[in-house]
């Protein structure tokens, strides 16, 4: 990356990222919480695309939430659309067409080996050593590399932000480093939410997931910005489900395995964790994030 590119990545990173809740955790006082919360969210609100998925109310009845490719041109239904606006959770398999997913497979041997990197990653892969009992190889890349992905992707940010948005992609191979159950992580593998601003992250996983490959648990409709969803961040210490008025949130949970070649949106702002690996088990998962080019300005102008 070039000198320009470098400095525009340091800028979004710091002086424009999307608020999340730092501000919070050094901030216990109710109404400096309020104040900060309530510009933000306003803010967001007048987003029309955000506002639809996140402000309006969720309705018992929309709750499909598993659907199928099954031709070449695929398109994102209505109800599709619905349905995440309603669940936070979208589930698409036979995501990608197999060339693409052979493409992508390749890319997890690299990380898998761990040995001569010679795609064309933004950088060198590394282990960022965010767990104790499993290893890690994640690698960045753009995404202007996968076509399918990549018309996912801008279906997917233009429905929901209003605007095409390019993600981060990252590639992440975890491999459990034991055969017995994982112990719990904080920021992992309790529920937790990532901020209170609207929120998603797009997976894509060239393999099935099963119960011990530790699949991503959402709690269904909880991304819903409404009086409980905003007294739930006035309030909590950990933004998890130890907090006291996590208990507010008597919602359906949803433990995400699917086969392989799917792909699944999340809102995160709502409530989430991966499951807790065990028996050894590995997982290879893709990550497309926009927060880092969706920030501040995006919600400011
Ligand atoms: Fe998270």
């Amino acid at each position: 990356m070039n000198i320009v590119g470098k400095f525009k990545n340091f800028i979004n990173k710091t002086l424009l990222k999307t608020p999340g809740v730092e501000f919070l955790r050094k901030n216990k006082d109710l109404n400096t919480r309020k104040k900060h919360i309530n510009f933000w969210l306003n803010r967001a609100k007048k987003n029309k695309s955000l506002n639809r998925f996140f402000f309006t109310e969720a309705s018992g009845d929309l709750r499909q939430l598993t659907y199928s490719r099954n031709d070449e041109d695929f398109k994102i239904s209505n109800e599709m659309f619905e349905s995440l606006s309603n669940n936070g959770l979208l589930i698409i398999e036979n995501a990608l067409p197999e060339i693409e997913r052979i493409k992508i497979i390749s890319y997890f041997d690299e990380l898998k080996n761990n040995s001569k990197f010679s795609k064309k990653w933004l950088k060198k892969p590394h282990n960022p050593h965010f767990f104790n009992e499993v290893n890690e190889m994640m690698g960045q890349i753009s995404i202007k590399n996968f076509q399918f992905l990549n018309e996912y992707s801008m279906k997917f940010s233009r429905e929901i932000y209003g605007k095409i948005v390019e993600p981060t992609v990252e590639f992440r191979y975890l491999k459990q480093k034991n055969n017995t159950k994982e112990k719990q992580v904080r920021g992992a593998t309790y529920l937790h939410t990532d901020r209170f601003l609207p929120h998603f992250k797009v997976y894509y996983t060239p393999f099935k997931i099963e119960i011990d490959d530790a699949p991503l648990e959402y709690l269904l409709s909880s991304h819903k910005i409404n009086r409980n969803f905003i007294n739930f961040y006035l309030n909590a210490n950990n933004f998890d489900e130890t907090d006291h008025q996590f208990e507010n949130f008597k919602l359906d949970k949803k433990i995400v395995c699917v086969p392989k070649n799917s792909l699944y949106v999340a809102f995160t702002n709502g409530f989430h964790k991966r499951s807790q690996f065990n028996s050894n088990s590995e997982r290879s998962l893709v990550f497309l994030q926009y927060v880092q080019r969706f920030n501040k300005l995006d919600y400011l102008f």
